[in-house]
């Protein structure tokens, strides 16, 4: 299988096709095989990697610097308080000026604005590293992570129980959408995410594939094979907290909860950082059926993929 997919950006995961997110899956399973065995590669020698941030990160960043970097390329860390962007210099002209010094720059931020204008005006290829919308890369782990559980994506469950309009949601809906996976989410009224965006979603999913919003626990998770959540207050809601503890709390992953898949070999799967006792409990987290670290790793391994093949 080849994809041609040098010199694309990677924002929303939209406008990737079942074939091209299949390319950057088998090339991150590669990756990982390659990593386990101990083969040195230096296939990003003499690049160099923009790493913006301008909210925290722990996977994101270590993922993305140290995939870089043992393979010869030069990641900068900009930490938010760094550089100009948005401050005293448009972030357009900043993105012309870091096209002209890196071959490719993550964007960790608020905006999805500002990643499509650093594409559009640095001509090198931009990673969407979480934006208060989207979280693609994450949805590449979490899909990695569920073919290595099952072998197979096709015609399997998933269910986002939680925040269902936050960013890890949304990307996990479109990109097991567009993966054959049969995707629910269980959310109170308050956090469905925005009918317009799952309508975009049942435009671009694979035929067959059943996508499904409920605020019920029993009906969303029966048949589930992948059980997911997020943290219950995301990057700059914070003052949402006690509003989403009284709308989330029956939503908290639970081993009970757990059961209601009717399946014992159902995975438990969380982007993380988890906040445990919130919207999962240490014992399901802590359990055989958690797959997280898995996740975790699967960060750096998906990541190295899609700059090997977009650079
Ligand atoms: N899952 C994830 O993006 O983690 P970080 O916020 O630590 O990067
Ligand atoms: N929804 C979370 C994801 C963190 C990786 C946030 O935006 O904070």
């Amino acid at each position: 299988m080849s994809c041609r997919l040098k010199g694309r950006s990677f924002l929303t995961l939209l406008d990737y096709s079942e074939e091209e997110i299949r390319c950057l899956l088998e090339a991150a399973h590669k990756a990982k095989k390659e990593k386990k065995s101990g083969k040195i590669f230096r296939r990003f020698a003499s690049k160099t990697l923009a790493l913006l941030f301008e909210k925290r990160s722990t996977r994101t960043r270590c993922a993305f610097e140290t995939a870089f970097g043992e393979e010869g390329g030069h990641p900068v860390f900009l930490g938010a308080g760094d550089i100009h962007l948005g401050e005293k210099e448009s972030i357009e002209d900043t993105a012309r000026v870091m096209g002209r010094m890196f071959d490719c720059i993550m964007f960790r931020g608020y905006e999805q604005k500002t990643a499509e204008i650093l594409a559009e005006y640095s001509g090198v290829p931009v990673y969407n590293g979480l934006t208060d919308l989207f979280h693609p890369t994450q949805t590449l782990a979490d899909l990695m992570t569920m073919e290595e559980a099952f072998g197979t994506l096709n015609g399997k469950k998933c269910v986002y129980i939680g925040d269902g309009r936050n960013n890890v949601a949304r990307s996990l809906l479109a990109g097991c959408s567009i993966m054959g996976v049969h995707t629910t989410i269980v959310a109170p009224e308050e956090l469905r995410p925005d009918r317009e965006f799952v309508a975009r979603c049942g435009t671009i999913k694979k035929a067959g594939v059943k996508i499904e919003i409920t605020d019920s626990v029993d009906t969303g998770l029966d048949g589930a094979d992948v059980v997911y959540t997020d943290v219950w207050v995301s990057m700059g809601e914070e003052e949402k907290e006690e509003e989403r503890v009284r709308l989330l709390t029956p939503y908290r992953v639970t081993e009970t909860l757990m059961k209601k898949s009717g399946k014992s070999e159902t995975i438990f799967l969380h982007c993380l950082p988890a906040v445990k006792g919130k919207e999962v409990t240490a014992p399901v987290i802590e359990g055989s059926s958690s797959r997280v670290w898995d996740q975790a790793e699967n960060r750096k391994h998906t990541i190295k993929a899609l700059m090997l093949l977009t650079l």
